[in-house]
């Protein structure tokens, strides 16, 4: 192996720079040569690939985003559109890919393998945390503490006026940025996909509230609860409370920016440094993630098919510590 490319796809995530940092710095050190695909798989197949030298990725450790662009392709979907991206591969001599990207990524990723067999070795760039075979994904850390900050801030102004704040915070399909950030902020209630039921039980524990004269309270959803997020769960609330003033903020596309925290830096430069020693050592189709501190590689097919639940210990203490 002596060309290898890097590319960022999917939503972008705080330390996705500080992974293709490491894997040109890492690669580099090998004597590997390194390419950039910019703007994920439609610049694969546009062939918009150009040289990383160990220079170019130089003051961005610190930086939110992806100096690589990041794009969802529609063209790749499609037969001719990967027939197309493996020809720019194949133009560009590259011998193996590193892709830092979520669950789509890595199907679109473990097609392409299948039909046109180039190695590619994944690192887990989401914030959304929901990918199998690692512990955390590169961004989530970074998502969970921009949230929290922002949830400190309304709870000063729900504790001056005493009110009833819902907190929308992102997971289209998961209830991870919910259920730490809710158990990091104190929230009195904690609505996400993997939990049931949870409306009845946070009107329960509303109401034990209420007895108790507690007069604030903070409540974290997930955008993709199937209570249908923070504005519908807040309607709902409010005709059960009519003498709660209920307010809602969802913190959206916030939580996708900023500087990594020191969680994401570190986490993105193991796992680039990984993903580049896991192509050397012949690995392919595999995601490097990190599982009880170690690295692991786990194949594409099932990061993509088995799915990551929330600890059960920590969707009980987001119950038990939501009691004041
Ligand atoms: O990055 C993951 C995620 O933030 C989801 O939680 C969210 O629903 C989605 O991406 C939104 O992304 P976009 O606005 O880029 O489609």
């Amino acid at each position: 192996m002596k060309r290898i490319a890097v590319f960022t796809s999917g939503g972008d995530a705080p330390g996705m720079n500080a992974g293709v940092r490491a894997v040109v710095r890492s690669a580099s050190s090998k004597g590997l040569h390194v390419f950039g695909i910019y703007r994920g798989y439609q610049g694969m197949i546009e062939g918009d690939i150009k040289r990383l030298e160990k220079a170019n990725v130089s003051n961005i450790i610190h930086r939110g985003g992806t100096i690589l662009k990041t794009a969802r392709s529609m063209e790749f979907m499609t037969a001719d559109g990967r027939k197309q991206a493996a020809e720019s591969l194949s133009a560009h001599d590259i011998d193996g890919v590193i892709a830092i990207g979520g669950n789509g990524t890595f199907t679109g990723a473990n097609i392409f393998y299948e039909e046109h067999g180039i190695p590619f070795v994944g690192m887990p760039g989401t914030i959304d945390n929901d990918l199998y075979g690692t512990d955390f994904t590169i961004g989530f850390d970074t998502a969970c503490n921009t949230a929290i900050d922002a949830i400190d801030k309304i709870r000063d102004t729900a504790d001056s006026h005493n009110r009833l704040f819902f907190i929308e915070v992102m997971g289209r399909h998961s209830g991870y940025i919910g259920l730490y950030t809710g158990i990091g902020s104190g929230a009195s209630g904690i609505l996400i996909p993997e939990k049931d039921n949870d409306t009845n039980s946070l009107i329960v524990t509303l109401r034990k509230a209420i007895k108790k004269k507690k007069l604030f309270s903070l409540v974290v959803v997930a955008e993709g609860d199937e209570s249908g997020g923070a504005a519908h769960i807040a309607n709902k609330v409010q005709e059960e409370f009519p003498q709660f003033e209920t307010k809602v903020t969802i913190i959206g596309h916030l939580q996708r920016g900023g500087s990594p925290t020191c969680a994401d830096r570190i986490l993105a430069s193991r796992l680039g440094h990984a993903a580049v020693e896991g192509l050397l050592e012949g690995k392919q189709n595999v995601m490097a993630g990190i599982v009880n501190n170690k690295v692991k590689f786990t194949d594409f097919k099932d990061c993509i098919t088995k799915s990551k639940v929330p600890n059960k210990e920590l969707l009980s203490l987001g119950e038990i510590l939501a009691m004041g």
